[in-house]
């Protein structure tokens, strides 16, 4: 897929820290993200992989974006207010960065540090696809305003669950003003987001919607064992 826009400079040492060899500065924790279109059923899978990984025992933080810290719920209600439907493109990508910056600092960085498994239920890809390809403010620069806000922190794993969007925004009982916008501005952005994953394969898992959550989480469950063991960071199991 292809929006027209050049991924190649979204693949830089900036925006994904874990390629060129570099380490993860955030060992031993493992950071694993859902991104996907609206109704696409990222929220039913956080719990599902959360609720898998709690049974071994392990430390489990899930969280979601906008969010995850009280100063980011604020951004967040700011954010998606409807009645904030005249926002600025770049007031918005600035808002949806500022709540991220708030959200890695206290929640996401100090669980990884203390070698917990973060879920997030969406993270920057969300924001390089909706603002930067959605709203048209360029996917590289939002990539890099995102790269700012999150510092030394990137995901280890993201699913990228794959919706139509038709289908997706059916499923919205009482939709946001960004689920509220045109069917293109969805398919742009489901196309950005297949962008972002082939950019980098390694650090991707693509799953076609269509299919039973069970399935669904069921092939999250292999992916996560899987990688948790390659990289060895054995979660730490709560007390
Ligand atoms: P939410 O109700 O959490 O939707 P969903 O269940 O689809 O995740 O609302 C979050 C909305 O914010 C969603 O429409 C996507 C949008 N969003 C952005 O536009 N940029 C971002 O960086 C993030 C994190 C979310």
């Amino acid at each position: 897929m292809s929006s027209g826009s050049d991924t190649s400079a979204l693949v830089s040492a900036e925006f994904s820290p874990r390629l060129g060899g570099m380490a993860q500065p955030h060992a031993p924790g493992f950071f694993v993200v859902f991104e996907g279109g609206e109704g696409s059923g990222k929220s039913t899978q956080v719990r599902a992989l959360a609720a898998r990984l709690q049974a071994q025992g392990v430390d489990v933080v899930t969280t979601r974006e906008p969010g995850g810290t009280p100063i980011a719920e604020q951004i967040r209600d700011l954010v998606l207010a409807d009645n904030n439907a005249d926002m600025g493109p770049r007031c918005e990508a600035l808002l949806f960065a500022a709540a991220r910056a708030e959200h890695v600092d206290k929640t996401i960085r100090p669980a990884l540090q203390r070698g917990a498994v973060v879920i997030s239920d969406r993270f920057s890809e969300s924001s390089v696809a909706y603002q930067g390809a959605g709203r048209g403010l360029g996917m590289t620069d939002v990539a890099g305003l995102s790269a700012w806000a999150i510092q030394d922190v990137a995901p280890d794993l993201t699913f990228l669950l794959d919706a139509e969007p038709e289908v997706g925004l059916a499923r919205a009982l009482d939709p946001n003003r960004l689920e509220a916008e045109q069917l293109e501005f969805h398919q742009t952005l489901r196309v950005a987001l297949h962008e972002l994953a082939e950019a980098d394969p390694a650090a991707h898992v693509v799953i076609a919607g269509g299919a039973a959550q069970e399935e669904i989480a069921e092939q999250v469950w292999v992916e996560v064992q899987r990688r948790l063991v390659s990289a060895n960071q054995v979660p730490v199991p709560t007390p």
